[in-house]
């Protein structure tokens, strides 16, 4: 069940350059998010950027309660990289500041077949949302999650993954950690070492639509999550939208990646047409 949470930061630590991870106090919040979901974060009230900025969930969890008796504390975890005027000013935040979150919004990925292996592909920041995915996975299936990113700063918690029981794979544009090269080779020989896969991915568009023609050449079940600007996060604003599978001028197919996504099956999809525009942003999109 969504709600407003008008609350305040517990933690906000740099973990890499330019990556924070932030703990945000959320009573009641772990028991509505499914893997795949996002909040909205306000960054500010007063002053730019007004807008709120969508984050995914990392993980819910409690910090234990405190020797002077005070009890323990639920709290939502996001994982940003600092990219612009909204994660910028985020940075400077500090534990016990007032924010505001609106979550858990939006449709996240759906379980798959327990019978069958699943392959997490992430890319860059695109892990986050793979993360609780994974813990709940893990259970029933065995779980391998192939990480990429340009160079070794990119490769995020990859051990937290490994503590759930979870085999993981790194690789890197430059070969500063793990394999040299693009985390689609590796799913390529994944998937010839485990063709039922179910796959299931985020991270930047060009390596998501690389993963799709991989997983569609073969007929592997794919599940991506995507990125797109969102002003509102609840399906207002019509900002975030992308062509659904089968948009055609006479029969249009908008999809609003904030409700109706932002986890899509790949088949849902106009694979040719993302990338550009679906239709007018509203201009307070931008801002
Ligand atoms: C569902 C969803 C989940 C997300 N989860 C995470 C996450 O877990 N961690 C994380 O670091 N980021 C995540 N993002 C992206 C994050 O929302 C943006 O990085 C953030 O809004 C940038 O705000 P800013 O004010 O710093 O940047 P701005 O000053 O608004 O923009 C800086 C640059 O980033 C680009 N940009 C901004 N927002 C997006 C976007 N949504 N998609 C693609 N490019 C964008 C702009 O075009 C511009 O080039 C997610 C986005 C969505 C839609
Ligand atoms: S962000 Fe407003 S409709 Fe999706």
């Amino acid at each position: 069940m969504m709600k407003n949470y008008k609350t305040r930061i517990l933690s906000n630590q740099e973990i890499a350059p330019d990556y924070y991870r932030m703990k945000i106090l959320a009573p009641g919040f772990g028991q509505h998010a499914r893997p795949g979901q996002f909040v909205m974060f306000r960054v500010q009230r007063s002053m730019p950027p007004l807008l709120r900025r969508p984050f995914g969930v990392f993980r819910t969890g409690f910090l234990p309660a405190d020797c002077d008796g005070m009890p323990e504390k639920e709290y939502l975890e996001i994982l940003y990289k600092v990219v612009g005027h909204g994660t910028a000013i985020m940075r400077e935040l500090h534990s016990g500041d007032a924010v505001e979150v609106l979550g858990p919004l939006g449709r996240g990925f759906e379980p798959g077949d327990p019978q069958r292996e699943k392959i997490l592909v992430g890319g860059g920041i695109g892990l986050v949302p793979l993360f609780m995915l994974a813990e709940d996975r893990v259970k029933e299936s065995p779980v391998r999650l192939l990480m990429g990113g340009r160079t070794r700063d990119d490769i995020l918690v990859v051990t937290e993954f490994e503590r759930l029981g979870v085999e993981t794979y790194v690789s890197t544009d430059d070969g500063s950690l793990g394999e040299e090269g693009f985390v689609t080779q590796m799913l390529e020989r994944k998937l010839r070492k485990y063709p039922d896969a179910e796959v299931y991915c985020c991270g930047p568009l060009p390596m998501i639509s690389a993963v799709n023609t991989i997983c569609a050449a073969q007929n592997v079940p794919l599940q991506v999550s995507l990125e797109a600007l969102m002003a509102c996060g609840v399906g207002a604003c019509l900002g975030c939208v992308v062509k659904g599978a089968g948009h055609t001028e006479e029969h249009p197919r908008y999809l609003c990646t904030c409700k109706a996504g932002p986890v899509f099956h790949a088949a849902e999809l106009d694979w040719h047409a993302l990338g550009t525009p679906a239709a007018d942003s509203c201009e307070g999109c931008k801002s």
